[in-house]
């Protein structure tokens, strides 16, 4: 793809992964044999990665919601060095896809699922308008071979992964896979995943090979208490993953998962090309306002190429119908990733509408990129607001009451002056003109957003 790809030699070198005890590990696998990480922190020992036989027993499960993980403090880490422009090149606009995680989650997950989404995504015009990144999430891996490389599950995954990565690319889809920097996934822990030894620490260099063999065009790499379990820091971690996925020579978009905690967006820009701000978002009202909420003030750190990610898309997925258009146009208000995570075959034709609408897609995928931030917050509703290449601006009333309101906003504090044309690009319909002021209707949980145009 892009001519701005730095050649391999000489390649920025990321600080190498913070664990006491020595350098970074190649892959050397002796099978069914302790992998050989002793790791050594302040002169006791921390923690044994393991592969084959000796893995460590599950954690419980947890109940829903997960007890948040108690972390000890962050050790300062070397800020690694972004790698910019080619990173950055890879997702231009915010990805839109869908994810397994949402719907299918750990013991659901297969390659018939996976495929039949796909399909959907493609036959009911959710691919055309950009929802191309089919990501198979945690729950795919058996294990690894006796060279280290990982497995795909045989039962879930009878065709494989390569074959899944040529189906999807053969109906105009791309590919995406998840795995994590440390020894352990987070279906390890929160759904007793019983595989060990698939996690990427060690393995980074083979793991990234291995995806761009397949045909891998994004990677979610997904933290998961790498910090206490593997005595990890977040950017040196993610730095490496993104050196090793740049010296394959495929491009592939890098989605980090850390949920906010180092604040990657502090760090992140230029390494991934998307980093999650908060942990994982539910199908409830709770859950959804807090996750919009952690947003404000973020805008800043976002452009072209690196994105903050609110986390996937609940709509459809128990969310209220004002809630499931507030997620949508909020979503899109952000500059947030797009991805789906619900039964695409059977969602009803509304939810595909809402999903497709090119209205909202339009803003979401603006090419100047610049993240919507709230101008204000009333207590009951919020005003958030974001510019666009052509020289319009868009405007979202979030109704975060129990009641219908009507929310104003003045041109002035949208930083505007001249005549508007409005459009409700929600309902898709015109609201004629302004030189001073917005004033809609608005719905509980719901979203009203409009777009203003100068009038010549
Ligand atoms: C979580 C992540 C989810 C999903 C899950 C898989 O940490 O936030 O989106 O990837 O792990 O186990």
């Amino acid at each position: 793809m892009p001519s701005t790809r730095p050649s391999r030699a000489p390649r920025h070198r990321a600080e190498p992964v913070q664990h006491a005890g020595g350098p970074r590990r190649r892959p050397r696998v002796v099978a069914f044999v302790l992998a050989g990480l002793f790791l050594v922190a302040g002169g006791t020992a921390g923690a044994f990665a393991l592969t084959g036989a000796f893995a460590p027993e599950p954690e419980p499960l947890a109940q829903t919601p997960a007890p948040k993980p108690t972390r000890p403090p962050i050790t300062p880490a070397p800020t690694p060095t972004p790698t910019g422009p080619y990173r950055e090149s890879l997702a231009l606009t915010p990805p839109m896809g869908w994810n397994s995680w949402n719907y299918l989650r750990c013991n659901d997950l297969s390659e018939e699922g996976v495929r039949s989404a796909a399909d959907a995504i493609v036959d009911r015009g959710l691919a055309k308008m950009g929802y191309r990144y089919i990501v198979v999430d945690d729950c795919w891996q058996s294990g690894r071979d006796a060279d280290g490389r990982l497995i795909a599950d045989p039962e879930r995954f009878p065709s494989g992964m390569k074959a899944l990565g040529d189906y999807l690319h053969s109906r105009g889809l791309k590919f995406g896979i998840y795995a994590v920097p440390g020894t352990m996934t987070c279906a390890n822990y929160w759904d007793r995943y019983p595989v060990r030894g698939i996690g990427s620490l060690g393995f980074e260099a083979l793991d990234a090979q291995t995806f761009a063999e397949w045909g891998v065009d994004y990677l979610k790499y997904d933290w998961c208490r790498a910090d206490i379990n593997d005595k990890m820091t977040e950017p040196p971690a993610f730095a490496l993953m993104e050196e090793e996925l740049r010296a394959t020579g495929r491009d592939i978009v890098l989605s980090i998962s850390e949920y906010g905690e180092s604040k990657p967006w502090t760090w992140a820009p230029g390494i991934a090309n998307l980093w999650r701000t908060s942990h994982d978002l539910h199908p409830n009202w709770p859950s959804l306002r807090d996750h919009i909420n952690a947003e404000a003030g973020l805008a800043k750190y976002a452009r072209p190429g690196a994105w903050n990610d609110p986390d996937m898309l609940q709509l459809a997925n128990g969310l209220g119908p004002n809630e499931n258009v507030t997620q949508m146009a909020m979503w899109c208000m952000l500059a947030a990733p797009l991805f789906i995570g619900t039964d695409t075959a059977k969602l009803e034709q509304k939810y595909v509408d809402l999903l497709t609408n090119p209205e909202l897609i339009a803003i979401d995928q603006d090419r100047l990129g610049i993240q919507g931030d709230r101008l204000r917050d009333d207590g009951d509703v919020q005003v958030w607001g974001r510019r666009l290449a052509d020289g319009s601006y868009a405007v979202a009333f979030w109704n975060t009451s129990y009641s219908n309101l009507t929310a104003t906003a003045t041109l002035d504090e949208l930083g505007l002056s001249g005549t508007f044309s409005m459009r409700d690009v929600v309902a898709r319909t015109d609201l004629g003109e302004t030189s001073d002021a917005v004033s809609v209707p608005t719905v509980p949980h719901g979203t009203t957003m409009v777009r203003l145009d100068p009038v010549r």
